[in-house]
């Protein structure tokens, strides 16, 4: 049977740019899109495609339909930061974060045809119609702005059972809707790592 964490290991080893998650994330990240069965997963922040490559490989190696929808206008920033040698130095390869990129790191794994890339900011929400998704992951501009406004507009569109998973939880945006969610609804974290959270919609 495989792993989310042999995948990440699949993709750290294989594609151009990073994955920028730890294995035990990934691991979380994974089984969700496999317990959400065959409903879409979108996921707001792509960069060089490594969560949705994971997303698709969970997807393909479980024989589940259901797309992978990945935002991110891919302009090179990251909170209003340019992402370059600085932020990234363990990237020797200066890989661009652009549509193609993604593109092309997803064909070394087959999994292109699951893959739906919109190059926009999350909000005004792209999405021409709303989407019912199993899995939402939100790993955008970090702000406490950005963060609030991506889990409202996107938040509703998870069906009940599935999954809402806030990353870099040590920053400022996701550690306060993380702190609202735990004061209103405390067993709907079904999961917390160091950077991530695993939110179980059905629970809200
Ligand atoms: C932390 S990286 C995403 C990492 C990716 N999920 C992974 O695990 O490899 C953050 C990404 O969010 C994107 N981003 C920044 N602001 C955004 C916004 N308003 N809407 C969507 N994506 C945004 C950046 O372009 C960057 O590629």
């Amino acid at each position: 049977m495989t792993t989310g964490a042999a995948r990440f290991n699949d993709i750290k080893r294989h594609i151009r740019g990073r994955i920028l998650m730890s294995r035990r994330d990934a691991e979380l990240l994974y089984s969700a899109v496999v317990a959400s069965g065959h409903r879409d997963y979108l996921e707001i922040g792509t960069a060089w495609g490594g969560s949705a490559i994971l997303a698709a490989l969970a997807k393909q190696d479980y024989k589940m339909s259901g797309l992978v929808y990945c935002i991110d206008p891919f302009d090179g920033f990251r909170d209003g930061v340019k992402i370059d040698d600085e932020l990234y130095p363990k990237d020797p390869s200066r890989t661009p974060i652009i549509k193609s990129t993604v593109r092309a790191n997803a064909q070394i794994f087959g999994v292109v045809e699951y893959l739906r890339i919109i190059q926009a900011k999350s909000i005004p929400t792209p999405l021409p119609f709303p989407l019912e998704l199993g899995c939402l992951f939100i790993d955008g501009n970090h702000s406490k702005e950005s963060v609030m406004a991506d889990y409202d507009a996107y938040g509703p569109m998870v069906m009940p059972g599935g999954y809402i998973m806030l990353h870099d939880i040590d920053y400022t945006g996701p550690k306060i809707l993380l702190a609202t969610i735990r004061g209103r609804q405390p067993e709907s974290i079904r999961y917390v790592t160091k950077s991530m959270a695993v939110i179980q919609k059905w629970l809200l």
